[in-house]
């Protein structure tokens, strides 16, 4: 009974001061496991009298009891305890400010270029691709611009130390294409394009959207109106269209087109000027570039034109400076979103 009183003092202390669960867990092994020390006790009550046994037995149990409901009641606290401090740990402050993720938006040439694209599908043109880095074949001299044209000088090109080229427009995709299919053609070829050229309506790259059309009806008058629908859809209202005889070595006859914009002088008194803005070079196919694809010029003809899509947009939207496309400015992209 001595060595009991002991037991269950110790017991006791021990744990009080269990500090977290499987301290705890231990000490109810210490005592009451399979080797605890009141499990022990229990198992020497046949070494007494079977007269002294009952009483004992009761005695030890009783211990037994007290030091499993100390147990239940310490365990209870620790998880309680853990409860709340993971509670306190997790805990989301509602009133703090939020993180925005904010939505992006398409850049206005992409989403301009997708506008045209899908005028151009509603009228059953087809969308093709090209490389940009090309050769001088495909670039000039299958656009019927032999070396030493004098056209070769018009566009600044940029080369590469092999003799390639970052192509100046996107007219060589027509090449490529109509050396590997058969006319009828009806099809643009959107993509950038690279010149050595910096001011505020041109850039060292830009896009253009090359188109083709090719059939054994193909005419000037079909062109034109082509155009000034498209236009018309992209721009959505009627527009001032000036159609100006132009020169490609690639087509003939050839035209650029205008379109009429306004803008203030600072310099007169804020009057407003009528100013004319190119956005696209055109023109029937010249039968030369017909034969260099191997296709009969005598049965099929055509036109081709290619577009500025950076003129199309600063147009749509007043943007007065090409190069704002650029420069990623947020308060400038944002004005589109
Ligand atoms: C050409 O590039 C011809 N390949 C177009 C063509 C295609 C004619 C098919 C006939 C048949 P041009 O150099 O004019 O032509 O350029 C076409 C358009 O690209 C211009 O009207 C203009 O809108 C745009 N552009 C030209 N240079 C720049 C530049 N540096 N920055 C931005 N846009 C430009
Ligand atoms: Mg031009």
């Amino acid at each position: 009974m001595d060595a009991l009183d002991g037991i269950i003092k110790q017991s006791e202390l021990a744990i009080n001061a269990a500090e977290d669960l499987t301290a705890l867990d231990l000490i109810r092994v210490q005592y009451l496991g399979k080797k605890g020390e009141i499990t022990a006790l229990l198992k020497n009550l046949g070494t007494l009298s079977p007269e002294a046994r009952p009483q004992f037995g009761q005695i030890i149990n009783q211990a037994k009891e007290h030091v499993e409901n100390l147990l239940t009641a310490r365990r209870n606290t620790l998880e309680v305890a853990a409860l709340n401090q993971q509670l306190q740990s997790e805990t989301i402050d509602v009133t703090l400010p939020g993180i925005n993720s904010t939505v992006g938006s398409l850049h206005p040439l992409t989403r301009s270029l997708q506008r045209l694209i899908e005028i151009f599908h509603s009228l059953s043109f087809k969308v093709i691709e090209g490389p940009e880095v090309e050769t001088e074949y495909y670039n000039f001299t299958a656009l019927n611009t032999p070396e030493h044209h004098p056209a070769r000088a018009m566009h600044d090109t940029f080369y590469f130390a092999d003799g390639r080229l970052l192509r100046s427009h996107t007219s060589p995709v027509q090449i490529h294409y109509m050396q590997n299919h058969e006319p009828p053609f009806r099809l643009i070829a959107p993509g950038r394009v690279y010149r050595r050229d910096s001011d505020m309506t041109h850039t060292p790259m830009f896009n253009q959207i090359e188109g083709l059309l090719i059939s054994e009806s193909g005419s000037f008058a079909e062109l034109k109106g082509l155009l000034q629908s498209v236009l018309e859809q992209f721009f959505e209202k009627k527009l001032d269209i000036r159609m100006r005889p132009s020169y490609f070595p690639f087509t003939e006859p050839s035209a650029e087109v205008d379109v009429a914009w306004r803008s203030e002088d600072p310099t007169e008194h804020s009057r407003i000027h009528t100013k004319w803005l190119e956005i696209l070079g055109c023109g029937m196919v010249h039968p030369n570039v017909l034969a260099a694809c191997g296709i009969d010029a005598k049965r099929y003809s055509g036109f081709a034109f290619g577009m500025g899509l950076e003129r199309l947009v600063m147009l749509r939207y007043g943007i007065p400076d090409l190069r704002l496309f650029f420069e990623n400015d947020l308060r400038f992209l944002k004005q589109f979103a």
